[in-house]
């Protein structure tokens, strides 16, 4: 098996403050799949083309925000291994037993540099895309509701120190540095791509003064068109859109930034190139941020720079 260690973002728990509220927009507008609750009151979605339990879990709280990213690994002994290479780096970890999320093995969580909970876990209940795995269709008609995206793709966060994040997560978890945006200095980094697989992002950060925020958590769709009928639906469902349908020159991907009931900026994404680990980052300049972010306005809008939950 050529991918190893850290395979993907697996789940994101996000606070909410009305959960009613929160589970029509996450169900009905951005149309994941709802697959449990717990006692604790948490619901927990995925999208329709994941194959393990969760990858959404909303928790009712008195502010919006996260409260932690997950990145499943490839298996258990590559869960003791990523921990204790964690410790031996100088991060404490946690242990979080298995089930304490459903249908979640252990996790390993850990704070990063820049304000985050972010945690590792190898298992994980395969309840399957409603596809079989013997002969199976290429899709299901159960798939079509709402904006429908066919999983969690990556997420954004704001908060310092995102070269100490850099470094732990390229010596430690072995992701590798695909895009930069520079400060005015023209050396300082304000943004960074990190991509553990072959995605143009699994994590991205920005350099914000105030630590663990979140930016936005990010589904992915399979087209252009796919993005210009998400648009449609939030229209619909008067969803507040931040911007897009546009591109972002960063990754080149195409999007909308949307916010959820509670304030969550959540983005429908499509695109990007495929990076390997040799390819050199690319880097934007200041002078280009506008461009880098949004492609067509070549300007950043307030809202991107200072807006966070
Ligand atoms: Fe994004």
């Amino acid at each position: 098996m050529a991918m190893t260690g850290v395979l993907r973002p697996g789940h994101m728990q996000l606070r909410v403050l009305d959960l009613e509220e929160g589970i029509n927009h996450y169900k009905n507008v951005l149309g994941l799949v709802e697959t449990g609750r717990d006692a604790q009151g948490r619901v927990y979605f995925k999208a329709w083309d994941e194959r393990d339990h969760n990858s959404l879990i909303l928790r009712q709280a008195d502010s919006a925000g996260m409260d932690f990213f997950a990145f499943k690994v490839a298996d258990k002994a590559t869960l003791e291994k990523l921990d204790a290479d964690l410790k031996a780096y100088g991060v404490a970890t946690e242990r979080i037993p298995a089930g304490e999320l459903l249908e979640t093995g252990e996790r390993v969580r850990f704070m990063i540099p820049s304000g985050h909970a972010i945690e590792l876990y190898a298992e994980k209940t395969d309840v399957g895309n409603g596809m079989q795995y013997v002969n199976p269709d290429p899709w299901t008609p159960d798939a079509e509701r709402g904006i429908a995206p066919v999983r969690l793709d990556h997420a954004l966060l704001y908060g310092p120190d995102i070269e100490k994040v850099q470094k732990l997560f390229v010596d430690v978890l072995g992701f590798y540095l695909v895009e930069r945006v520079l400060m005015e200095d023209g050396k300082t980094d304000l943004a960074i791509w990190l991509s553990c697989s072959h995605k143009a992002h699994d994590i991205a950060l920005v350099r914000h003064p105030e630590p663990g925020k979140l930016h936005h958590v990010s589904f992915l769709l399979e087209s252009w068109e796919k993005v210009l009928r998400a648009a449609d639906i939030m229209s619909m469902n008067k969803v507040s859109i931040d911007i897009g349908p546009t591109r972002h020159g960063v990754t080149r991907g195409t999007t909308i930034y949307a916010f959820d009931p509670s304030g969550n900026r959540f983005e429908t994404f499509c695109g990007g190139y495929q990076p390997y680990p040799d390819y050199a980052p690319i880097t934007w300049t200041w002078e280009e941020v506008g461009t880098g972010v949004f492609y067509h306005d070549r300007k950043l809008n307030e809202r991107f720079l200072t807006v966070v939950s």
